[in-house]
């Protein structure tokens, strides 16, 4: 088993995508997920929007491990063309600092004459709706859903001479690095249809287990949780949450809701699933097989 995504408005945000891109755009902003930056980079995006310059914004930072934030965008800052930086929606008016980051990378751009034109992509849930609604100021349609953005296109003014192009959520057909698949789920990226949530539950456990089992261990009152099996920790939480039907067995699907509702919520603490490090070597492994 692993994690089957079917995006079904792929074809159409990618096409859409291409679109807006021969219309003409100076900087793509991508939106990720600090919790999980290397899973949430479409690596179909930089194939789709050419050499443009990249703005990575890593966002939901405040339920993100701080240290790691700055690991993630030490490491997107090294890339050519690219600047990366932190964000979260307590930001009450990040507009500016998104056109500054922009400018930066497309310097040639701006005034009325040439106004900055952004793209903005993500994957679903990673918050790009909520930004759009402080950029605009307002309670706007989510447009996560939504295909197609020639259609629906949303023109966002992101400074007096700057512009934002919105696109739904998109994900890619292909899942290339198997935890990527897992830690999507587990952040809530993917359809819940795609993945059983036992599997991911314990996929997350085995990446918590070496640099968060203190976490671990203090939400649920578990000890050793590093040296123990996945399957044991599961059932644990399972018994600290109340999980447990008649007979005393633990039920491993409420278990798995419980600590999947915990994760996404920042309930265990500030986490980050994913070094670039770790990322890289995930990946290396996969093309290799
Ligand atoms: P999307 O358009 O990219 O699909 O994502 P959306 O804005 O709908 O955000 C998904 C969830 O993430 C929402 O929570 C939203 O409140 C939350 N979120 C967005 N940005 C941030 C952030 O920077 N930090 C934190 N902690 N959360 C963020 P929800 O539970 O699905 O909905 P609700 O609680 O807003 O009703």
């Amino acid at each position: 088993m692993s994690v089957n995504w079917f995006p079904g408005h792929m074809h159409a945000t990618r096409k859409a995508i291409i679109e807006r891109m021969k219309l003409g755009v100076d900087v793509v902003i991508e939106l990720l997920d600090a919790r999980l930056p290397g899973s949430s980079e479409n690596p179909l995006l930089a194939e789709l929007t050419g050499a443009k310059p990249a703005l990575k914004v890593l966002n939901k930072q405040d339920m993100a491990d701080p240290a790691r934030t700055v690991a993630w965008l030490d490491h997107f800052n090294a890339r050519p063309e690219t600047r990366a930086i932190g964000l979260d929606a307590s930001e009450a008016a990040p507009a500016a600092r998104l056109a500054a980051a922009c400018r930066e990378l497309a310097p040639n751009r701006g005034g009325m004459a040439k106004p900055l034109r952004v793209l903005i992509c993500g994957v679903p849930n990673v918050g790009k709706s909520t930004l759009i609604n402080t950029l605009v100021g307002k309670k706007a349609t989510k447009t996560g859903d939504e295909a197609g953005i020639t259609k629906n296109e949303q023109r966002i003014s992101l400074a007096s001479d700057a512009y934002l192009y919105d696109t739904p959520g998109m994900l890619w057909p292909k899942i290339l690095v198997p935890k990527s698949g897992y830690h999507l789920a587990a952040a809530g990226s993917v359809g819940r249809n795609a993945y059983d949530e036992e599997e991911v539950a314990l996929e997350l456990i085995e990446t918590l287990q070496p640099d968060y089992a203190p976490l671990l261990e203090a939400r649920y009152r578990l000890q050793d949780v590093a040296s123990m099996l996945s399957e044991d920790v599961l059932a644990g939480i399972g018994r600290a949450r109340g999980a447990v039907q008649s007979g005393g067995k633990v039920s491993m699907q409420k278990a798995s809701e419980a600590l999947l509702n915990d994760y996404r919520s920042a309930a265990l603490g500030r986490v980050t699933l994913e070094t670039p490090e770790g990322f890289a070597a995930w990946r290396a492994e996969a093309e290799a097989a």
